[in-house]
């Protein structure tokens, strides 16, 4: 038996991917490299905006025709999506056998089952986190950690509480448990996630309750890990005590991904963000005093309900005084059932956004170029991924910063070698690995 797996949406989903092929690998099933090939056809869904709806439903045609030829064929749905379509998928989709929230990826192996039998079209949603089920990782030396699901804050704009649930922490030993594990598998690099990664444990029963500043120092403490990300983190809980964590632990990357959403206190305030624009810059001074050679990264969305010319404005400028290494753009998308949905009218004409996202995606673009070359002529420390994906040749790598180094040498995946930086490419930079005399 084969299956096909289509993933769409955030790391989230990565993740929760690589939980469905380790339970369906578990249950006899082998990966095939087309639809075509598969007995069970599977997507792992994202509604954060309309266009991830769309380009969903785009490719779900394939498997509708896929089933009229092969009746056979199970087709099945997961994810964010299909929770959001939980009332309406069997309805709409008939083609559609089984239909699973982004909480049951562990009862995956037992619906599947259930569908060979001929039992009746499944529904499951409400359940638990994947992060104790077997994984089949994509990537060698780097894996996500699952630090917690769901999330418990209120930003008028968004989906993810309603699809995700409330947030729950894995408990500390649990995290340290599969990082161990991953480690003795190889792994050097974890990425701890979570929706809002930095309000983690607060929900942990009081003989079990650890901070994210915890578990932060406890991950970087592991043997054999040489390096930890997290994402995202949540301003408003990005206290000292994280702050402090990773600028004295060497392992935890120079990179913080910190969604900022808008530059205006006013349009924040209305999506539920709990900061302003000021605390949120005095943040980010906090961060580049006591970590210098910090990235940052964010999220914004333009085009939100009320937004005028000046709250625009005031994105831009910050924008501008944040320095960031890049960001995610996104206009605004309103998503059924949310306040903003509810309460706001999407009121910016749409040739309004257009022309918005296009100076923000323009000056993001410029800075993160500018910015790359301050890492021109510098020697740094780049975690090898394996060959370069354009000259196998060469090798592909990350510095603490997140930024993606092709270099030339050679040197083991999975090691931590020092790179000249000689070029910097938009946004990727190039440079040659430096020899290091071993003292004989
Ligand atoms: N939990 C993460 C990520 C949430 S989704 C966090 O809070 O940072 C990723 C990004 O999608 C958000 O940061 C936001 O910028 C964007 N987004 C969410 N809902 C949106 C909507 N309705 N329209 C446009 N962008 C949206
Ligand atoms: Fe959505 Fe806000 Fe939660 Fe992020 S913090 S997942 S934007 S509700
Ligand atoms: Fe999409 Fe769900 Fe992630 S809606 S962005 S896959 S949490």
């Amino acid at each position: 038996m084969q299956y096909h797996l289509s993933t769409f949406g955030c790391q989230m989903n990565e993740h929760d991917s690589e939980r469905m092929k380790g339970v369906l690998e578990g249950i006899g099933y082998r990966e095939a490299a087309e639809q075509d090939d598969a007995d069970l056809i599977l997507f792992n869904t994202c509604t954060i905006r309309g266009s991830a709806d769309e380009r969903f439903l785009g490719n779900l045609g394939h498997a509708k025709r896929i089933k009229r030829e092969r009746p056979d064929t199970i087709v099945a749905i997961g994810g964010c999506w299909a929770q959001a379509q939980k009332e309406v998928v069997f309805e709409q989709f008939p083609f559609v056998d089984i239909a699973f929230g982004p909480g049951e990826v562990s009862r995956l192996g037992e619906l599947v089952a259930r569908e060979r039998l001929d039992a009746v079209g499944a529904f499951s949603f409400d359940g638990e986190f994947s992060g104790s089920l077997p994984a089949k990782r994509t990537r060698v030396h780097q894996a996500w950690v699952q630090i917690s699901v769901g999330c418990n804050c209120v930003c008028a704009y968004c989906i993810v509480p309603t699809v995700r649930g409330k947030e729950r922490s894995r408990p500390l030993d649990a995290v340290v448990d599969e990082i161990e594990r991953l480690v003795a598998d190889g792994v050097r690099e974890v990425t701890l996630l979570g929706q809002n990664v930095n309000s983690y444990g607060r929900d942990l029963p009081r003989d079990d309750r650890a901070t994210f500043a915890e578990l932060l120092r406890a991950v970087a403490g592991l043997e054999g890990v040489s390096r930890v990300r997290y994402t995202s983190p949540h301003p408003k809980d990005m206290k000292r005590d994280v702050i402090t964590a990773m600028a004295e632990c060497p392992e935890v990357c120079e990179h913080l991904h910190l969604p900022v959403q808008s530059g205006s206190t006013s349009v924040l305030k209305r999506m539920r963000r709990t900061y302003s624009r000021e605390r949120y810059l005095d943040l980010v001074g906090r961060l580049r005093e006591t970590i210098p050679d910090i990235s940052l990264t964010t999220d914004i969305i333009v085009g939100f309900p009320g937004e005028t010319d000046s709250d625009f404005l005031d994105t831009m400028s910050l924008v501008e005084e944040c320095q960031y290494d890049g960001a995610y753009t996104f206009v605004y998308s309103e998503r059924p059932g949310t306040e903003a949905a509810d309460a706001m009218e999407d009121d910016v004409p749409e040739d309004v956004k257009k022309e918005r996202i296009g100076a923000l995606v323009e000056l993001v673009q410029s800075q993160g170029r500018e910015r790359a070359q301050r890492f021109v002529g510098t020697t740094r420390e780049v975690l090898v991924e394996g060959p370069s994906r354009t000259d196998p040749d060469r090798l592909r790598g990350r510095l603490s910063q997140n930024i993606a180094v092709n270099f030339s040498g050679t040197a083991e995946a999975g090691t931590l070698v020092p790179v000249r930086i000689d070029r910097a490419t938009s946004v990727t930079l190039a440079g040659s690995l430096v020899e290091v005399a071993v003292p004989n």
